[in-house]
C-alpha cells in the first residue's frame, strides 16, 4: 500500500501525466492506456467525478482495463504537484492566450503535463504551479484524451532517437499469433 501526503516521501515520477478534476470514466482509461503506450508510469488525477474504489466495485470501463496498462500506476490526489521532485517542470496544456504553441515547444527533461477537464479549463490555483503554459493549435478545442494523445506523440517525435521504444517491440512480440488483437480475449480496439 502506497501512502501518499504532505508529510510522508514524495512518490512522483516523471514523466508524468495530471488531469484536473476529470468528468468520465471512459477517458481516464483511454488516457491510462496512452499513457502505457507513451511509457508514462503514472496517471494523476484530482477530484471525485472519477474515483475507483475497489469495494464499491468501481473500475474503469471494460474495453480499457487490459493488462498491458497495468504498468500505469492510477493515482486519485487532490494535490499531485506537491508529489513531484525538485527540477520537475509543469506544464499547463492549455487553451490560453500568452501560450507557447505545441509544434515549437521543446519538452522539459522531467515534465508533468496538466491537463483540464472535460467541462472547464485548468483552474488558476493551478496554472500559478506550472512553468510553461502550451496550446495545441487547432481549430476548435480538442476532446481530453485527444489532448493527452497528441501532447505525448509530439513528446515522443522530438525525443527522436532517445525515445526508447523496444518496450513496444517487445510487447507486440509477445501477442500469440492466434490472438492479435486481443488481450485476455479482449479485443483490442
Ligand atoms: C475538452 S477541453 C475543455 C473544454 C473547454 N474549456 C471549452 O471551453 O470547451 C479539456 C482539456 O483539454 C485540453 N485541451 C483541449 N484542446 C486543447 C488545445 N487545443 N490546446 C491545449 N489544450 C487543449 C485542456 O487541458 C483542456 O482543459
Amino acid at each position: 500500500m502506497i501512502t501518499i501526503g504532505k508529510n510522508a516521501p514524495r512518490i512522483g515520477k516523471v514523466p508524468s501525466v495530471v488531469l484536473i478534476n476529470p468528468k468520465y470514466p471512459r477517458n481516464v482509461g483511454t488516457i491510462q492506456r496512452t499513457c502505457s503506450c507513451f511509457d508514462i508510469s503514472q496517471l494523476w488525477w484530482t477530484g471525485k467525478r472519477v474515483t475507483l474504489n475497489p469495494e464499491k466495485g468501481e473500475r474503469l470501463p471494460r474495453e480499457e482495463r487490459m493488462r498491458g496498462y497495468k504498468d500505469v500506476t492510477l493515482l486519485n490526489y487532490d494535490k499531485p504537484l506537491e508529489q513531484f521532485p525538485r527540477g520537475t517542470t509543469p506544464v499547463a496544456i492549455e487553451v490560453r492566450p500568452n501560450c507557447e504553441t505545441l509544434p515549437t515547444f521543446v519538452h522539459p527533461e522531467n515534465p508533468v503535463y496538466v491537463f483540464g477537464p472535460e467541462d472547464g479549463s485548468i483552474p488558476k490555483q493551478i496554472l500559478r504551479l506550472c512553468h510553461r503554459f502550451v496550446i495545441v493549435p487547432t481549430k476548435h478545442c480538442l476532446n481530453l484524451a485527444m489532448t493527452v494523445n497528441v501532447v505525448l506523440y509530439d513528446r515522443m517525435v522530438k525525443l527522436g532517437e532517445s525515445f526508447d521504444i523496444s518496450t513496444v517491440e517487445d510487447r507486440a512480440w509477445k501477442i500469440p499469433e492466434d490472438n492479435v488483437n486481443k488481450v485476455d480475449g479482449l479485443e483490442i480496439t
